[in-house]
C-alpha cells in the first residue's frame, strides 16, 4: 500500500489496483443482479456483462504484467458504497418493482467505471504504455455498451409501467 504517492506512476499502479477491486466488486453485483431479477431479458444482460467482467479483471491482470509490476488490488470504496446501497434498496423493495432498483445500481457502476477508465486511459497514453492503453479501452467501450444497454432497459420497464407480476411460489 502506498502512503503517499511521489510519481505519477505510483497514482497510475494505485488507480490500476483500485480498478481491479472495482470491477471484482461490480461483478459481484452482477451476480446479484442476475439472481434477483423476475426478467429473462434482464437475466441475460446481467449474465452477459458478467462475463464481460470476467474478461475485463483479466486485462487488468495483463496491465500490471505488461508494465513490468506486481498485481495489486487497491481499495475502491466507491463500488463497495454502491453494492451496500444496492443490496440495502433491494432488500427494502417489492419483488414486482425490484427491476427498477437493480438497472439504477447497475447503471450508477457502468457510469462511475467509464470515469475511471477514462482517466487510466489519458494516464497510460501520457506514459506511452501502448499495449495497456488498448486493454484499458476494451474495458471502456464495453462499460460504455453495458451503460447503454441498462439505460434503455430503464426506459423499457419505465414505459411498460415498472411493476411485474411475481408468480406465487
Ligand atoms: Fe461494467
Amino acid at each position: 500500500m502506498f502512503e503517499h504517492f511521489n510519481t505519477p506512476e505510483e497514482l497510475f499502479s494505485y488507480k490500476l489496483g483500485s480498478a481491479l477491486t472495482m470491477e471484482r466488486d461490480s461483478l459481484e453485483m452482477l451476480e446479484t443482479l442476475e439472481t434477483t431479477t423476475p426478467r429473462v431479458r434482464l437475466k441475460e444482460l446481467f449474465n452477459t456483462h458478467a462475463a464481460e467482467t470476467r474478461h475485463q479483471i483479466e486485462n487488468l491482470e495483463r496491465c500490471f504484467a505488461l508494465l513490468g509490476e506486481e498485481i495489486n488490488d487497491f481499495p475502491s470504496p466507491t463500488t463497495k458504497g454502491l453494492a451496500k446501497e444496492g443490496k440495502a434498496s433491494i432488500a427494502k423493495t417489492e419483488p414486482s418493482i425490484v427491476d427498477a432498483v437493480l438497472l439504477a445500481g447497475g447503471l450508477e457502476t457502468e457510469r462511475y467505471e467509464m470515469a475511471v477508465y477514462e482517466t487510466l486511459m489519458i494516464n497510460a497514453k501520457a506514459r506511452g504504455a501502448d499495449e495497456v492503453l488498448v486493454l484499458l479501452k476494451q474495458n471502456y467501450d464495453q462499460e460504455v455498451a453495458a451503460s447503454e444497454k441498462l439505460l434503455k432497459a430503464a426506459e423499457m420497464i419505465s414505459s411498460e409501467g415498472i411493476a411485474r407480476e411475481i408468480p406465487p411460489r
